[in-house]
């Protein structure tokens, strides 16, 4: 392994919260990486930031009404709060709006430019007469040509993962307006991906050891032709465009965004004082260059980005392995924020230790397939293996010993299991390393444990609780063999759990802190006097954690579209309401809106109903759900309107995930207080419901502040 390492890591739009499928997906095995190579004497040099230009900013700056330089700064500061909150372990983590990135970029598009590398072609663009402006890509949407689905954005579809233009896109309408836009030409400025196809696959043939995905996803781009690619937009948000004709157009955000990471291995070596520092990464062959990120950046890793270095300067490192994860998902869903669907790195740091968190995270790794956050596996992980396995081995060695012997005590002479203790420590060192080096971290933390358990067992064996009563010294020998282990477990751990391997190091006996993989194997500073220690890791109650949750939480509301209605056979004011949920099947309630809505209003319309409700039995017929309206002192019901959501869809309130409970009690339900706010629209706790593209209204006007129930 080269003594050189650079780490890059992919930078978050600065536009919302991170959440645990960001951590999971690249900030947490980045970090682990660095760490470890850290302590393998390696020079390692971590980079990101926040990326701050392009559509996804300015969208989110238009819902808020305020600017993009207000989203950025707020977010900027909340990401660079969390990454210190876990102890990534960035060597500096910036953001792309600093004065040194707009240089580095514009120097990287002219270079380019000159080498023929980028030029300029007219192409049609959208442009939206209702808004009166060019549409960039995120501000259209329209059907995949690929897969079909008809919610993509102009430039990456998320259901097939496959860049678009937004030209390709059809059926295309305006996010701004819901309008169609017309094609209108426009001059840009295309990165022509094409010219580097060749050096692209024989840089490639080498990279047999890449992740099978990352290779597949990689070739199948490669195997397709490399399409050139417009790399100017029309906005007013992002850096300027070098060439003259273009003032007022801005660099495509991911063209910045990749930039970013030579742009910050620059930044870094000019506040050390030595500007050159960054070339004994990037001009020195013998470094390596890792990329952490998500599989949906693949492909601007793995083609633009290199192709850009290639085209920009020769001397540059390629990649050298881009380790990308898939996703953590939350009931089987990707974490979005859009969606209410998402667990805050801000919020669970003010339940729960960063290292529990961080342990649960790293198990779970999505590192070759999705996998799941639940509650209850995160508490029984936590519980089994943290605090009972290897909390508990680090616990019950300082207390027994601080009890007995009230320092560490010394060696005597080693029987055979204390000799395969020992060993065992060598082994696991060397097996841990090889995971870990290969960015199999999962596999890496398995191995640590399984020398927590080797502990547990070894300490079992030995009985110190008698060995104490008839053979003092026999009994400091062997705890002095457990704090071996405890010292090894330190180490391994260091990479994960850095918190408390920090913590048990001190208790150690040592003021510094972990340095060196080969500590695991130092000596013990005997006679390190010990003190009552505290435990390092908290057992969780699930109840506790699911009993904080909002009540609106345990809410299953649905937009349910209506088929048939008939009068309820035992009632006058009440109908039978037939029902189609989309995949959730149909279904029948009763409902108390006859007086309201004729059977002619109801039919065909989209309402909003409470699925998971203990269902009733309303005379005599069994309701399975309810719906929901608004209804003033008069008396006046208003349905809810989803507007065109479909069938089935999940309502949401941004930020309250949903964790639907399989029955609602009646009196969980009346918890929750909706009213109708001053546009018609139905809050809960301030924020507006929502299903996946719209706000929820009434359908009739109706007082505000009126009861939704
Ligand atoms: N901001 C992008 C995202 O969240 C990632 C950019 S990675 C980059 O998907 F470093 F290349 F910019
Ligand atoms: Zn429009």
């Amino acid at each position: 392994m080269s003594d050189k390492i650079f780490i890059g890591v992919a930078w978050p739009y600065a536009n919302g919260s991170l959440h645990l499928g960001h951590i999971a997906g690249c900030y947490l095995p980045a970090d682990i990486f660095a760490r470890y190579n850290r302590m393998k004497g390696r020079d390692v040099l971590m980079v990101s930031g926040s990326d701050e230009h392009g559509t996804p900013i300015t969208i989110t700056a238009e819902k808020e009404k305020t600017t993009p330089q207000t989203i950025v700064d707020r977010y900027n500061k909340e990401h660079t709060e969390n990454m210190r909150q876990l102890d990534i372990s960035f060597d500096l983590f910036t953001r792309t709006t600093t004065e040194n990135h707009e240089k580095i970029v514009q120097d990287v598009f002219s270079t380019l430019y000159e080498k023929g590398y980028i030029y300029k072609k007219n192409v049609d663009a959208f442009y939206c007469n209702s808004c009166n402006r060019f549409l960039p890509d995120r501000y259209v949407e329209g059907t995949c040509p690929y897969c079909g689905n008809e919610k993509t954005r102009g430039d990456q579809c998320d259901e097939c993962g496959k860049i678009l233009d937004s030209q390709e896109l059809l059926d295309v309408k305006c996010k701004i307006c819901g309008s169609t836009p017309e094609r209108r030409t426009s001059d840009h400025l295309f990165l022509a991906l094409s010219k580097f196809e060749p050096k692209l696959l024989d840089w490639m043939k080498d990279k047999k050891y890449w992740k099978p995905s990352v290779l597949k996803f990689t070739y199948n781009w490669l195997k397709n032709g490399l399409k050139d690619k417009a790399i100017t937009r029309d906005m007013a948000w992002g850096i300027k465009v070098p060439v003259e004709g273009f003032e007022g157009k801005r660099i495509y955000v991911w063209f910045d965004a990749v930039t970013g990471y030579l742009s910050a291995s620059k930044e870094w070596s000019q506040s050390l004082g030595y500007p050159n520092k960054w070339e004994e990464w990037w001009k020195n062959k013998q470094a390596k260059h890792y990329y952490f990120l998500a599989k949906d950046n693949i492909p601007f890793h793995s083609l633009i980005w290199p192709s850009m270095l290639m085209g920009y300067d020769e001397a540059l490192n390629l990649p050298y392995d881009i380790p990308a994860n898939e996703y953590l998902c939350l009931k089987g869903e990707q974490f979005s924020k859009s969606r209410g669907l998402g667990i805050f790195v801000s919020d669970i740091l003010e339940k729960f230790d960063a290292d529990a968190v961080r342990y649960y995270l790293s198990i779970n790794m999505p590192e070759n397939k999705d996998t799941n956050w639940t509650w209850d596996d995160f508490v029984a992980k936590n519980n089994d293996e943290i605090v009972g396995t290897y909390g508990n081995f680090i616990h019950r060695v300082v207390t027994f010993t601080q009890k007995n012997f009230g320092e560490i005590p010394s060696q005597g002479t080693l029987d055979d299991l204390d000799k395969q203790a020992i060993k065992k420590i060598e082994e696991i060192s060397g097996t841990a390393s090889d995971a870990i080096e290969k960015c199999s971290f999962k596999k890496g933390l398995r191995t640590v444990m399984s020398l927590a358990q080797f502990g547990n067992f070894y300490f079992d064996q030995n009985q110190p609780w008698n060995l104490i009563k008839n053979d003092k010294e026999r009994c400091g020998s062997v705890l002095h063999i457990c704090f071996k282990l405890v010292q090894a477990l330190a180490v391994f751990m260091a990479p994960y759990l850095p918190f408390s391997s920090d913590a048990i190091w001190k208790m150690l006996g040592n003021t510094d802190s972990i340095k060196s993989w080969d500590d695991a194997l130092s000596e013990l500073k005997e006679g390190t006097p010990l003190e009552k220690p505290a435990p390092l890791f908290k057992k969780l109650v699930l109840e506790d954690i699911v009993e904080e949750a909002d009540p609106f939480s345990k809410l299953d509301l649905r937009v349910a579209k209506v088929i048939d209605v008939k009068d309820h056979p035992q009632a006058d004011k009440l109908y039978l309401m037939q029902l189609d949920l989309g995949p959730l099947g149909k279904r029948i309630i009763v409902a108390g809106i006859k007086p309201c809505y004729s059977k002619e209003e109801l039919n065909g319309k989209s309402i909003i109903i409470v699925t998971n409700l203990k269902s009733a039995t309303i005379r005599g017929i069994q309701s399975k759900g309810m719906l929901l309206a608004a209804e003033d002192d008069q008396g006046d019901v208003s349905l809810l309107d989803p507007k065109d959501a479909t069938p089935g869809a999940e309502i949401f309130v941004e930020g309250i995930p949903r964790e639907p409970v399989s029955v609602l009690e009646f009196d969980d339900f009346k918890q929750v207080i909706m009213t109708i706010g001053d546009k018609q629209e139905v809050v809960y706790n301030g924020k507006p419901l929502k299903s996946k593209n719209n706000t929820v209204v009434t359908d009739k006007k109706v007082k505000i502040g009126v009861r939704v129930s």
